[in-house]
């Protein structure tokens, strides 16, 4: 008789999805900001997060890097626990995650260039094996400001110092790009630019993306799907078309023009 071959079925490597939340919790004393938040982004998608100001999205945001910890919940990046992680494992997962914060958040004393420099020379596993200059430059390039370089943040308008934001947030090429409010301050053609801007540089590198905004054509361009947060919890979710035939009067208000 024939031994039997054993039947080797191959585990299947299912890439978790890039960031998934669960019942996130974040108060500040008695204020409740997160109260039971649940959100999935895939690898690969683009949300964007819209609701009133002062309503706890750049919070959220910040819980995913770890900038703040929540009171409670689950936040997995990569399919990892990121409460769970040491110091050393954190610093590695943040390499993989830009941020353009809400203000640009360029170092004054800094010019263009060393503000740029600085994520490349806190990369402690080294993995930098290109040229910093070449990569400074190619993030300029990116965003079309190559001659910017040896220019103070002060000598920036509103529109470049978002510019700047957004090369040095993706400058490390990371996987995952959080943008907080890109285009918030900026004239209607400057928000335009920095809109397709987005666009083609998540063509370019294939990043998974949460877009923080109250621009309602950015949001059109470049969601997957809108999460309108209220309450303390992902309100409504859907495509814009769906939000924009949505009858809730908070939601209604939002999209009016
Ligand atoms: N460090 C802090 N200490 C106390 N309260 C805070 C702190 N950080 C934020 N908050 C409060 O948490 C709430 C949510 O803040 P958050 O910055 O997330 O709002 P937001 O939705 O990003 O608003 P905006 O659209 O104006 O940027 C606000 O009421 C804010 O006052
Ligand atoms: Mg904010």
């Amino acid at each position: 008789m024939m031994d039997a071959i054993p039947h080797i079925v191959p585990e299947r490597q299912v890439e978790p999805p890039a960031i998934e939340i669960s019942h996130l919790q974040k108060a500040f004393g008695s204020k409740v900001v997160l109260s039971d938040f649940n959100l999935t982004i895939n690898n690969g998608e683009t949300v964007v997060v819209m609701g009133k100001s002062g309503i706890g999205k750049t919070i959220l945001i910040k819980c995913i890097i770890g900038l703040i910890k929540p009171d409670g919940g689950k936040m997995l990046v990569f399919g990892k626990d990121i409460s769970k992680l040491d110091h050393r494992e954190l610093d590695d997962l943040r390499m993989r995650i830009g941020f353009v914060f809400q203000s640009s958040a360029l170092y004054d004393s800094m010019t263009v260039r060393e503000n740029l420099e600085f994520p490349l020379r806190r990369d402690r596993r080294k993995r930098i094996t290109e040229n910093i200059d070449d990569l400074v430059r190619e993030a300029l390039r990116n965003v079309g400001l190559e001659n910017a370089i040896d220019l103070m943040p002060s000598e920036l308008s509103g529109g470049m110092r978002k510019r700047i934001g957004i090369a040095r947030g993706l400058i490390l090429k990371p996987e995952i790009v959080l943008y907080d409010e890109p285009t918030t301050g900026l004239d209607p053609i400057t928000s335009e630019e920095i809109t397709q801007l987005i666009l083609s540089l998540q063509q370019k590198y294939k990043t998974t993306s949460i877009i923080i905004t109250h621009d309602v054509d950015l949001a059109r361009e470049a969601a997957n799907r809108i999460v309108f947060l209220a309450k303390g919890v992902a309100y409504v979710q859907g495509t814009y078309d769906e939000l924009i035939h949505n009858e809730d009067p908070e939601i209604k208000h939002f999209f009016k023009r």
